[in-house]
């Protein structure tokens, strides 16, 4: 009910298409429902003439025929102008469906997205929305249909004859419980076939984005094999759907023929008594043959309907989930507010600890440091340790579960996400490309940039050489996910983008990792020359990516085990002599 009130919202504004296309359809159906009596006419008074004593009437044959003829024109039309304003009113407002959900999916947090799946998140936005598109469709076209051959059927066929209705009083119930049974059995399935839609298409999608993998490591049969269970699944929930659909249908051909024998009877007794013209019985076979298949529509349209509702009530928690990251004013009541600092570009961490909302394990324990504005920070510590989750927090990817961190002295949960996210900019670790030009891959960084600055951004991420010797230089197109480009070129596409975009403060995670040396020492010379008032924040494996801040942190274990100058934790920090010490005997050993 509440799923329908939801779908309501959006038919609503389309109400005049629906209206129009009901009053075809109607139009339609009543037509149809007047034909079988200007049959019943030809063939008493035309053939066989019973109020004329026997002699049939060629012309009102004729003129009967015509008009006939000229309904069944109109019928059509009717008919074409609903199926036209139902599929206006169908496609519109799962149109809009569509773009909400993916408007959702755009604003949902990290955890949101990893809770409902991405592959789900797929199926949802694609499958469910057009399954919800038939919902829309049966709802008007099929109940009307529906009700109107029943309603209209049975009052034609009581105007004919009330004895016709016992025996339409007595195939009904037959077929109720046909339709309940088969619906009651199949309305559980339709969701476990959507889910199992949903894994299908995780797995598609991992494999097809995955495929260099699958293939370096001849995983083929495996991956078959994973696919083939899960269609093998999703084929087996369809089929066993069917089948109950086909074990309904004799029961139902049964009742109607058994229906359609019971007036013969009564209308061939009646028509020896001389109480009913044949061309009436005639009729009524066809009212009834009517108000059967109005019934059995309606079997149909419950399969739509319970089908369409599973997938309706799976598009409805997406659109009503509401993004997790929204302003949190009373956050900003703690913060010691701007004045503190004053400048732009500061980050603090005030004793924060974090666990990722699924897991419930603690990631970091206790952090607290601060960066000021121009400063270069940097994060080295072993793999694992929680380096991506710490900086993760600064443009509130997720939330700390304890303490606080601080953008500009004031707590980021008081931001508005737009506006933080405008301030900070994170280089992600596993650099995402689009499949469109090196461009447009770069102005996303800032879409509104002239061709000097994204060429500027460009020529500091040591990309600009590289990008100008491909066959259309800056107009060259990127494959999917970047793949057209080396490990390196791909990260300096994405530094470029981070820099176009000029935040007050910079987040680099592990960017420069397929970088060799040189070209490292040369971008971030060019950083501490163009981004000198930008508050950097490095994560990087090497020490000498890092020895250069003017800060170094040591990660451990999710702690702070050391903070201060290369010099400073060279002299101070075991941890950190014990990474540079690995560092220098791999460099040797070289
Ligand atoms: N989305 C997630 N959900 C649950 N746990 C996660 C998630 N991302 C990372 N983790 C866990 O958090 C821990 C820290 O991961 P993180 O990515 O922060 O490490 P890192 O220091 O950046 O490592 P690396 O140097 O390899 O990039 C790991 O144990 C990892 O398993
Ligand atoms: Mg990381």
């Amino acid at each position: 009910m509440i799923a329908l009130l939801f779908l309501l919202r959006f038919i609503k504004k389309y109400w005049f298409t629906a209206l129009l296309a009901i009053l075809f359809l109607i139009a339609e159906i009543v037509i149809d429902l007047y034909q079988p009596r200007m049959m019943a006419l030809i063939v008493n008074e035309g053939i066989l003439g019973l109020s004329s004593g026997g002699v049939s009437d060629m012309n009102l044959i004729i003129s009967t025929g015509i008009r006939m003829l000229l309904l069944v024109l109109a019928c059509g039309v009717c008919g074409v102008l609903s199926g036209i304003f139902t599929n206006i009113t169908g496609q519109g407002s799962t149109n809009e469906i569509r773009k909400l959900c993916f408007d959702r999916i755009m604003h949902f947090s990290f955890d949101q997205t990893d809770n409902f799946s991405t592959g789900s998140l797929i199926t949802r936005i694609t499958n469910d929305v057009t399954q919800v598109q038939r919902l829309i469709i049966q709802l008007i076209r099929g109940f009307t249909r529906c009700i109107m051959f029943f309603l209209g059927g049975t009052a034609a066929l009581l105007t004919l004859d009330t004895s016709f209705g016992v025996i339409v009083a007595c195939a009904l119930p037959l077929i109720l419980l046909d339709i309940i049974f088969v619906v009651w059995r199949t309305n559980p399935l339709f969701t476990v076939l959507q889910e199992s839609l949903d894994r299908l298409n995780m797995i598609i999608q991992e494999d097809v984005a995955g495929i260099r993998v699958v293939k370096a490591f001849i995983q083929e049969p495996r991956e078959e094999e994973r696919f083939a269970e899960a269609n093998r699944h999703l084929v087996d929930t369809q089929f066993n759907v069917q089948m109950l659909l086909a074990c309904m249908r004799p029961v139902m051909n049964i009742v109607l023929n058994l229906a359609a024998v019971g007036i013969i009877y009564v209308g061939a007794v009646q028509v020896k008594a001389g109480d009913l013209a044949p061309g009436t019985v005639m009729a009524a076979i066809t009212y009834l043959s009517q108000i059967l298949i109005g019934m059995m529509m309606l079997a149909m349209i419950f399969q739509t309907i319970s089908r369409g509702m599973a997938s309706l009530r799976r598009v409805q928690a997406v659109v009503e989930t509401e993004s997790e990251i929204t302003r949190v004013p009373e956050a900003a009541d703690g913060a010691s507010a701007k004045a503190e600092d004053g400048s732009r570009g500061t980050v603090r961490f005030e004793n924060v600890s974090f666990a990722y909302p699924d897991t419930g394990t603690e990631i970091l324990h206790d952090i607290s440091f601060r960066v000021d504005h121009g400063e270069t920070l940097a994060i080295i510590g072993a793999t694992g340790c929680g380096k991506t989750s710490l900086v993760s927090l600064i443009p509130r990817f997720y939330d700390a579960t304890e303490g606080r961190v601080l953008v500009d002295g004031i707590d980021v949960r008081a931001y508005d996400p737009i506006a933080l996210r405008e301030k900070v900019t994170v280089c992600l670790q596993k650099s995402e490309l689009f499949s469109t030009t090196i461009r447009d891959n770069i102005l996303l960084g800032r879409p509104d940039a002239s061709e000097e600055e994204v060429r500027a951004a460009a020529e500091s991420a040591q990309a600009d050489a590289f990008i100008l010797q491909q066959p259309d230089g800056y107009d060259t197109s990127v494959a999917e996910r970047g793949m057209s480009l080396s490990g390196g070129q791909r990260q300096r596409i994405a530094i470029a983008r981070a820099l176009l975009k000029r935040g007050e403060i910079l987040i680099f995670d592990d960017s420069t990792s397929a970088l060799d040396l040189k070209t490292e020492a040369a971008l971030y010379a060019s950083l501490d020359r163009n981004y000198a008032d930008v508050t950097r924040i490095i994560i990087a494996q090497r020490i000498a990516s890092v020895r250069n801040a003017d800060r170094i942190l040591v990660l451990d274990g999710g702690t702070i085990a050391a903070s201060g100058t290369h010099e400073e934790l060279m002299a101070s920090s075991p941890v950190y002599r014990d990474i540079y010490d690995s560092q220098l005997r791999e460099e040797v050993s070289e």
